[in-house]
């Protein structure tokens, strides 16, 4: 049993480590270097009180008109993009650098054309290392884990592959149109459940249930999980990552909770269909790469997880990135048929 003591004991650990590892932690811009501009960070703390939690785009906004450097990089470099509108600005939060980059110009500058030094994905504590979304290529940094699975996914979705899929996307959309038909008014329903349809049958040779399917429900919990956790700032812990050994039971521990009611479904989003697929499911992309896998010598030893692993970023990729413009295209239809009618 835990005592207030020992929790009291553990908090002032927690501070003084912070302190101790704020006062020692080296400073990160060499000599005769700038930060780019940005609000006054406080001692210890940094930016953390000026990291939005909600609407994060309005305050970002807001920095960038008030602090972003107009002259970071010469426009000259990259004549036919527009001039550039307050383009960078930072923000420290508990010794984590955090730059932010606020034009098309920019990005293009810094991940395109320096892409050999810019470009690679940062740390996830809350998402990757608490909630389980390892398998996710969105997530993994660029290196040779995330270029094998990027390998898998070529292999069976280059533009010649994917002829192979025509067939299961036409039959979906025939089902969709009959759906459409009968209910025009449920068309979200009838959008959400093609674009799942389609994609599991792709990546494992699922037909899933007209209705209520579980595996549309476990992606629909695993894509609200990764929206609200994803939001940059939302959890201290992807500010100050050894915060993710802090126990459960600790006051103000309560993400841990979170994050492990969450990674319930984001651990079956990869594994349920996976095993289907193993076993008795039709012909997919995941079948015809187990299949290679099984005659292959000498494959390496997380050869199959890397399979499920991709298999699950099709699933993922595929579902919602799919609904939602569909979806949009058609309320924007629907609104533009009213104005009309009017
Ligand atoms: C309208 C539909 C789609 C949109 C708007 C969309 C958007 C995006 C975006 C913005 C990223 C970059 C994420 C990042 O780097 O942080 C991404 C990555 C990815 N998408 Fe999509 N996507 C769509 C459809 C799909 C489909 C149908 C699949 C799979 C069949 C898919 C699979 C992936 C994968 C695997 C990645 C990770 C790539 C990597 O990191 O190497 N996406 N998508």
């Amino acid at each position: 049993m835990v005592n207030l003591s020992t929790e009291l004991l553990l908090l002032t650990g927690a501070t003084a480590t912070l302190v101790i590892y704020r006062l020692l932690s080296k400073p990160r811009v060499p000599i005769g270097f700038h930060l780019p501009p940005g609000p006054s960070p406080k001692p210890i703390i940094g930016n953390a009180l000026d990291m939005p939690k909600y609407l994060e785009w309005e305050t970002y906004a807001k920095y960038a008109k008030q602090y972003g450097n107009h002259n970071s990089i010469s426009s000259k470099q990259t004549p036919f993009l527009p001039p550039p509108t307050g383009e960078i600005f930072y923000l420290d939060v508990f010794g984590t650098p955090l730059v932010f980059l606020n034009s098309r110009r920019i990005v293009h500058e810094l991940f395109e054309r320096r892409s050999s030094n810019y470009s690679d994905r940062t740390t996830f504590p809350m998402l990757v290392d608490l909630m389980g979304f390892d398998w996710s290529m969105a997530f993994q940094g660029y290196g040779e884990v995330w270029r094998r699975h990027r390998r898998a996914m070529h292999d069976k979705f280059h533009p010649s592959a994917v002829e192979a899929y025509k067939p299961i996307q036409i039959k979906h959309t025939r089902d969709l149109l009959c759906r459409l038909h009968k209910a025009p008014e449920n068309f979200i329903e009838h959008i959400r459940h093609t674009a799942g349809a389609i994609i599991m049958e792709v990546g494992y040779g699922i037909n899933i249930k007209s209705e209520n399917d579980p595996y549309i429900h476990t992606a629909e919990e695993v894509m609200s999980a990764a929206g609200e956790a994803g939001v940059p700032g939302r959890f201290m812990v992807d500010m100050i990552p050894w915060m993710k050994y802090i126990p459960e039971w600790v006051p103000g521990a309560s993400f841990k909770k979170q994050a492990r009611i969450w990674r319930k479904y984001i651990l079956d989003f990869a594994d349920l269909p996976f095993e289907h697929a193993n076993g008795t499911a039709q012909p997919s992309f995941t079948s015809a790469h187990l299949e290679r896998l099984a005659a292959t010598k000498d494959a390496p030893a997380d050869a199959e997880q890397v399979i499920k692993n991709t298999a699950a970023n099709i699933f993922a990729g595929g579902s919602d990135t799919v609904r939602l413009p569909i979806t949009t295209d058609i309320r924007n239809f629907r609104h533009l048929m009213n104005f009309k009618r009017i």
